[in-house]
């Protein structure tokens, strides 16, 4: 059995995922459009030897969605930019099963996987909010179960595309005229609940077969739907307790289906804050934290809950009790947000500012941040880690610190050892299902 190694992602995010980070003086006020500032954030991750760049995104905002979200670029334009001014990392970008078509989806990702020599990805979302149905002129957002059911087929339909072509298919005899071998050219002909399509896809495979698969959503049906199609998952998680049951109970699903525990690798998302001293990193969370304001807060804590307008509600009482409301939206995060709530005792102040500027346990030295990566990744609570920055500069510290000793600990890469993502992640490249079916 090879020797499991721990895996890194850099979420890239402009002025950042937090409502108030923009205000501090070393970001970039265009941050979020700065194309720049995110070939630099690449390169630094490259340099770091991070197995991906993870672009998040979303499909709605009003004037209370977080500034990164008012004005960022589209994951899978920026990711083929971002190809060509790197040469090893992972590309993994977000796009919604709700509301796109999976012809369009295949090849994209296709295109991303040719373009970057096979180092694409594709974080599959549902669309936690609403309001996205407005923008693609559906009547109706859909419902929680009822996005989870379209997202399987979508996946089931792209996965199929991209076995369009069989490996061999195109010839290239240029004495005889054949261009291509017909016999290795398959049509889909997919006719479902949800999608109709054709095919074949007028992209072939790449070197790793097909872009990796991530999934983000943490719920029962997103569970689920990463123990049966996908090969990552990105998820978040404050304590270890926590995202140890998450990981052994995804690997579970995963083994129920007929694959191997090791088929699927879970992300968790961390935000680490790194200092020379465990006092600077102390420094350094409370100077992002004192530029939120109450009311952003409250605006940054209603974003999960549909936009809910929690202004309403006295600050030092305990949170209020809102019903079912965000059910259908961010629902393992709301549960959360309410369970914790209750079982702490906590007020809607301390609910808001807490979720607005979560104090990461990744936080203090270089050793104390690589000893708690260790502890997730030797406990089987993680296989490796989506690096969010939450203070400035806070992927070069990760790289430029934490990093080293991660690698002098033997638990992290010094060198790539493939050319594409999904061997990099120690991931076996599928094959073409009918290559598969005439060899066996
Ligand atoms: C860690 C994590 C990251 C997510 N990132 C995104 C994202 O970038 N864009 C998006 O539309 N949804 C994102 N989602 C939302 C889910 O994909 C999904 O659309 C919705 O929240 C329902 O998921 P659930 O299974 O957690 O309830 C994320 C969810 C989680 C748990």
């Amino acid at each position: 059995m090879t020797k499991r190694r721990l895996k890194l992602g850099a979420n890239l995010n402009g002025v950042g995922n937090s409502i108030s980070f923009w205000r501090h003086p070393d970001i970039p006020i265009n941050a979020s459009v700065n194309l720049d500032f995110y070939k630099k954030q690449a390169r630094k991750a490259e340099e770091g030897k991070f197995d991906l760049l993870f672009i998040a995104d979303g499909l709605f905002i009003n004037e209370k969605s977080n500034p990164h979200f008012l004005n960022r670029f589209e994951p899978l334009t920026l990711l083929s930019v971002l190809a060509g001014a790197t040469s090893n990392i992972g590309l993994v970008a977000t796009l919604s099963t709700s509301y796109s078509e999976p012809f369009t989806v295949a090849r994209q990702f296709a295109s991303l996987d040719q373009i970057s020599g096979g180092r694409s990805g594709w974080n599959v979302v549902t669309s936690p909010l609403e309001g996205s149905a407005l923008n693609f002129g559906k009547g109706e957002h859909p419902n929680h179960a009822l996005r989870y059911e379209i997202a399987e087929e979508h996946l089931n339909v792209v996965k199929g595309l991209w076995d369009s072509w069989e490996d061999d298919a195109f010839v290239g005899d240029k004495e005889n005229g054949v261009f291509f071998d017909p016999s290795k050219l398959h049509t889909l002909n997919h006719k479902g609940n949800h999608f109709s399509v054709q095919g074949p896809l007028n992209v072939a495979r790449s070197k790793q077969g097909y872009p990796v698969i991530f999934q983000a959503g943490s719920s029962e049906s997103g569970k689920d739907l990463a123990a049966k199609s996908a090969d990552a998952v990105y998820t978040g998680h404050e304590t270890f307790e926590e995202a140890r049951e998450f990981y052994r109970d995804v690997k579970a699903r995963a083994v129920a289906y007929g694959r191997q525990a090791e088929d699927i690798l879970i992300f968790p998302g961390i935000g680490p804050i790194v200092g020379r001293t465990a006092e600077e990193a102390e420094q350094k969370y409370q100077e992002i934290a004192g530029l939120v304001s109450i009311d952003h807060a409250l605006n940054y804590l209603g974003r999960y809950f549909d936009h809910y307008d929690f202004s309403k509600f006295p600050l030092d009482e305990p949170f209020p009790e809102i019903g079912d409301v965000g059910s259908n939206s961010f629902r393992s995060t709301t549960d959360k947000i309410k369970q914790q709530a209750r079982e702490e005792g906590l007020t809607l102040r301390q609910v808001a500012l807490r979720a607005s500027t979560p104090r990461t346990s990744f936080i203090g030295t270089p050793d104390q941040i690589a000893d708690q990566i260790q502890e997730w990744f030797e406990g089987e609570a993680a296989d490796g880690f989506n690096i969010r920055t939450v203070v400035p500069n806070g992927l070069a510290d990760f790289v430029d610190l934490v990093v080293p000793v991660l690698q002098e600990r033997g638990l992290f890469r010094t060198e790539y050892e493939h050319e594409t993502l999904r061997e990099n992640l120690g991931l076996e490249i599928p094959r073409n299902r009918y290559t598969l079916e005439r060899v066996n």
